[in-house]
């Protein structure tokens, strides 16, 4: 896994946007796996400035979010279609036939998940995926005990995760107890992953996941085994790694051609 520390969230995501825009320019049909939650907000923003100021084209682009709350519909304020459009799709010009968000109302929840992972099949595969990390190591909603080959699926989140995203609910008891979710499988058949994390909170997660066993306790750990995985971080998120300087050592001396 590649590891960069950058001073603060804002020049982490300038940096995940400007993976994001080459991997589109580079491939303007291209199939990109999309995150919610305050991690990715700046990397948004990046990116429909850059729609519109340097006339980065997303009509091409085909986007799979990675999940949304069961019982929810797409109007809710919290869901995830609302974030969605709120924070990216009303700023840039991605086809709204092209934009896949589960559907937290599937009447027969098994058998949409299945339609979700057909079409990701169906448009090729996913280029580059986009992920946080929960402060308990999940990617998606895939909670720590997650199966590591997993496909999209009804998931039932822990009681740490809930209260991390009580804000949007009102209360940890209000925030649903469901979710659909791209499996663990699912992400790692993406040919790019990028994770972000920022802020101390997330400190011991991101230090399991990169240098820790590979265990479904810790599903980001994973990524150890992705060809292509960067992990971006700001200097809070890496607090609790032990490697630091060798990280920081190689991304000062990355060869011109692979610098971003
Ligand atoms: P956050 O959530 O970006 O709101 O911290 C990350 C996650 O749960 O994956």
């Amino acid at each position: 896994m590649e590891i960069i520390i950058q001073p603060n969230a804002e020049t982490a995501s300038l940096i995940a946007a400007r993976v994001i825009a080459r991997v589109v320019r580079e491939k303007p049909s291209a199939v990109l796996g999309l995150a919610t939650g305050s991690t990715p907000l700046a990397m948004y923003r990046e990116l429909a400035r850059l729609h519109r100021e340097d006339g980065l084209d997303f009509s091409g682009v085909a986007t799979f979010n990675l999940d949304e709350y069961v019982g929810l519909p797409p109007e809710h304020p919290a869901s995830y279609h609302a974030f969605m459009q709120e924070h990216f799709f009303r700023h840039v010009n991605v086809r709204p036939e092209n934009i896949h968000i589960p559907d937290g109302l599937a009447p027969d929840i098994p058998a949409f998940c299945r339609s979700y992972e057909e079409a990701i099949r169906a448009a090729g595969g996913i280029d580059l995926q986009v992920l946080g990390i929960g402060s308990d190591g999940h990617i998606g909603f895939n909670e720590p005990s997650s199966s590591l080959a997993s496909r999209t699926r009804i998931k039932t989140l822990t009681a740490q995760t809930r209260s991390d995203n009580a804000a949007n609910f009102g209360s940890a008891e209000k925030v649903p107890i469901h979710v659909i979710t791209m499996g663990v499988g699912t992400i790692m058949d993406a040919r790019q992953v990028l994770i972000l994390a920022f802020g101390e909170k997330k400190a011991e997660a991101v230090a399991a996941a990169v240098e820790g066993p590979i265990t479904a306790m810790s599903p980001a750990s994973i990524l150890q085994m992705h060809p292509v995985a960067k992990c971006i971080t700001d200097e809070g998120a890496a607090a609790k790694l032990t490697r630091t300087d060798y990280y920081r050592w190689v991304y000062d001396r990355k060869p011109g051609w692979q610098k971003v």
